[in-house]
Formats: C-alpha cells, sequence, structure tokens
C-alpha cells in the first residue's frame, strides 16, 4: 500500500494529454501496489494564489514567530506541505506552456518549497528535508524535447528535477507525450508514452 499524490496543472480538463498521462501512471502505481491512498490536487479548479506581500512575508516568517493572521494565510501551504510528506509517490501532470511549466503549478511550487519545512539551510548550504519519495513527471508537448534540435529548450523538466532534488527527492522519472503538434507523430504520442510506464 503506497500514499499517491496526483498533481494536475492543465486547464484542458479531460481532454488534457497531461492529465491522462498522469492518471496511466496512478493506475499502474495503484495495480502494482494494492489499497494504495491516492490524493488529487487540481490546480486548474483550485488555484493557489500568485504570492503578494502579505504570503510571501508569512511564508518566511519563523513559525514561533507568526502573527494570528499569518497562520490563517499559510493554512493551505501547511495542508500542501504535508500532502507532499505523506506521499510515497508523487505524480506531476504539466502542459509545456511558452516552454516552462504551468503558472498554477509554479505557485503552488512557491508554496511547498519553504525553508524550514521542506528544506533547511544548514553551514554546509541548503539541506532537503524530505526522503524515501519518487517523483514522476508526465508532461505534454506540441514540439519534441527529449533529442534533437528542441532539446536545447527543454528547461521545464530539468527545473522540475531541480526543484524536487534541492526538498530531497531525487528518485526522479519523466514520461513524455511529445510531439502533439506534430501532425505524423501526434496521434501515437500519448499511448507510446503509456506503453513507457514502468513503476
Ligand atoms: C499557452 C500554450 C503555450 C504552449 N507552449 C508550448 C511550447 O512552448 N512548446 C511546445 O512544445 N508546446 C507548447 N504548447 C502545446 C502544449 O504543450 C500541448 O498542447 C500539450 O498537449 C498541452 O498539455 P495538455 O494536453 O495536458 O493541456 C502550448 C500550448 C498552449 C495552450
Amino acid at each position: 500500500m503506497k500514499n499517491i499524490l496526483h498533481v494536475t496543472s492543465s486547464p484542458r480538463g479531460d481532454e488534457s494529454i497531461s492529465t491522462q498521462l498522469g492518471r496511466a501512471i496512478v493506475s499502474e502505481l495503484i495495480s502494482k501496489n494494492p489499497g494504495s491512498e491516492l490524493v488529487e490536487i487540481d490546480l486548474v479548479n483550485n488555484p493557489f494564489p500568485h504570492l503578494d506581500g502579505k504570503q510571501t512575508t508569512a511564508l518566511r516568517t519563523p513559525t514561533d514567530l507568526l502573527t494570528e493572521e499569518q497562520k490563517q494565510l499559510l493554512e493551505r501551504s501547511n495542508e500542501a506541505v504535508r500532502q507532499l510528506f505523506t506521499a510515497d509517490h508523487i505524480i506531476i501532470s504539466l502542459p509545456l506552456h511558452n516552454f516552462g511549466i504551468a503558472s498554477v503549478l509554479k505557485s503552488w511550487l512557491d508554496n511547498v518549497i519553504r525553508a524550514g519545512h521542506t528544506f533547511s539551510y544548514s553551514s554546509e548550504g541548503p539541506k532537503g528535508l524530505l526522503s524515501g519519495k519518487k517523483v514522476h513527471i508526465a508532461i505534454a508537448t506540441g514540439g519534441i524535447y527529449s533529442d534533437g534540435p528542441m532539446a536545447a529548450l527543454d528547461f521545464a523538466v530539468p527545473y522540475l528535477e531541480s526543484i524536487f532534488k534541492f526538498i530531497g527527492i531525487t528518485d526522479f522519472e519523466v514520461y513524455r507525450a511529445e510531439g502533439l503538434g506534430i501532425p505524423a507523430l501526434q496521434e501515437k504520442a500519448l499511448e507510446k508514452a503509456i506503453e513507457s510506464i514502468a513503476v
């Protein structure tokens, strides 16, 4: 039995290729680990607002110095951090938007990459506080970024790998449904990505 957290960030609902790919990873994990618990976070229908001044200050304030107002402001961020700590497997479904991650996913990251909670500063530099977890990326892209001339523009996946490593998660797998904007490739892109799933 495993705890599975599936985070989705495409505005395209059930049509979304990254969401479908993420669901296929979830299904595979559940079939390998019967009785697993699944938590789904839909960042489009339930987004974290972009950081404003109050939220930024609250996020950077040590817990014992928080005001009551700041504690309330941090409730949802705290819940998101707890969900990360509970999960054994974290599946991140993301559409590539303008060579980057969807902005709703960035807002969620801004609420879970937290000093004193998911990483700490030590004399040797920052240290990730999560361990024993695996991240599975389900990315959907119009072009091809795993290889060829566009590979130099593959910013989203290395960014995600770095940010999860920063909080201590080094077990990182990537599944790509790519070429969705290329007529000769789009039809089979999702099928091919699903076939490659190995959890
Ligand atoms: C606003 C927007 C920006 C996009 N930017 C890119 C891009 O930079 N590179 C790319 O390969 N595809 C890009 N695409 C295509 C999407 O990555 C592709 O349609 C993918 O299927 C989206 O994932 P989804 O099906 O999960 O929503 C973009 C699509 C949209 C709507």
